[in-house]
């Protein structure tokens, strides 16, 4: 909770300054000179783009900026149609993409035309990798997430010897799939069996289901634990289990702290998920849109690092991830006004909510 409050703190001090960087045009908080600004989100069947990022992140530019309008696409995890989406902007004239790619590799192709065209490119949480057409990247510590989920899952085994992980990564496209597995597997290997291992393909939780399915025939359904990586995939590892009449259910892990995670958490099904503060990152991003589409040079001061992209060392920001499991469901999602105590508590979570404590 400490380093939620933290970053909410650092973040609002920085937000203030980029909104204001270079100074000028500015009445009220918010300022009439702007320009389009362009937004690509990757894909729909993970619930928080469009329940979170895309509203949170077009409040805040409203808020900020009369003067800017801002163009929004999803690709439904199609990289060609992200192309085009972001090639259409750059024809309409935005002044700013921000662009989380559903291909971190392809998407290099989008940075350089909007390089060509001298528009700035923010990589939102999802790194575009190998070009130096880049400008900024904002995002959580995404081998931290890992680590954050191998380590919860060690706890839940409780000491175990010799057991069986299944893991569920997320898309093979996706950078930030690369550095969950990295991170998992740093706290991981050497202390579990890794039983079966998928990449899943456009992160899809059918896909994930269908994996489960054929991990849980070849070992006879003796899994101890799931390592998922995201909420969705872990939904799909779930089914599988339910469906093969697995019993008690083992620790599934999550990422995202999406609404029905939490359920799945209260009632014990799901393990834990790893809460990443979405506000905060699409106010930063949308912040740093507005700064750029003014043409002001962002304060230097508000990027707390830089990430190697495999060209250039890329200014970034990157948030911290947050572990929730039953225990402090309350002191996390709940205290930071992601999900209210009536979200979670519907009638069929109920009694679940007031045995783990939380109505
Ligand atoms: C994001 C996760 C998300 C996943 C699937 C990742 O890049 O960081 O929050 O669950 O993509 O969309």
């Amino acid at each position: 909770m400490k380093g939620i409050r933290i970053v909410t703190i650092l973040l609002a001090g920085g937000l203030l300054t980029l909104a204001c960087g270079g100074g000028g045009g500015t009445t009220g908080g918010s300022s009439s000179s702007g320009g389009k600004i362009g937004l690509l989100l990757p894909e729909t069947k993970t619930a928080r783009y469009e329940s979170k990022d895309r509203p949170l992140f077009e409040a805040k530019v409203k808020a900020l900026c009369s003067g800017c309008s801002v163009l929004y696409q999803n690709a439904n995890q199609d990289a060609a149609a992200q192309q085009s989406q972001a090639e259409a902007m750059l024809t309409n004239g935005v002044k700013v993409l921000v662009l989380d790619a559903v291909d971190g590799a392809a998407a290099a192709a989008i940075a350089v035309k909007a390089k060509a065209a001298k528009v700035p490119v923010i990589s939102y949480d999802r790194l575009v990798t190998g070009t130096d057409a880049l400008n900024y990247y904002l995002s959580f510590d995404n081998a931290k997430v890992g680590q954050l989920q191998g380590n919860a899952l060690l706890t839940a085994l409780n000491g175990k010897a010799n057991a069986s992980v299944v893991f569920i990564n997320g898309s093979p496209t996706d950078n930030n799939a690369k550095l969950f597995k990295q991170g998992a597997h740093s706290v991981l290997d050497g202390k579990v069996t890794v039983a079966k291992e998928y990449d899943t393909p456009d992160w899809s939780p059918d896909k994930a289901q269908q994996e489960m399915a054929g991990a849980l025939t070849a070992l006879n359904n003796k899994v101890d634990g799931v390592l998922a990586a995201n909420d969705g995939t872990g939904g799909g590892a779930i089914a599988a289990m339910k469906t093969a009449g697995v019993k008690p259910l083992p620790p599934v892990t999550g990422q995202d702290a999406e609404l029905a995670a939490i359920q799945r958490i209260v009632a014990g099904d799901q393990y834990m998920t790893v809460y990443k503060a979405i506000k905060a990152e699409a106010e930063a991003a949308a912040s740093l849109a507005v700064t750029l589409a003014q043409g002001k040079t962002p304060d230097s001061a508000t990027l707390n690092g830089k990430v190697n992209n495999g060209a250039i060392d890329v200014p970034s920001v990157l948030l911290v991830p947050v572990a929730v499991t039953k225990a402090n469901i309350k002191d996390t999602v709940i205290a930071d006004g992601f999900w209210t105590k009536n979200d979670i508590c519907t009638a069929d979570y109920a009694a679940a909510c007031t045995a783990a404590g939380i109505s």
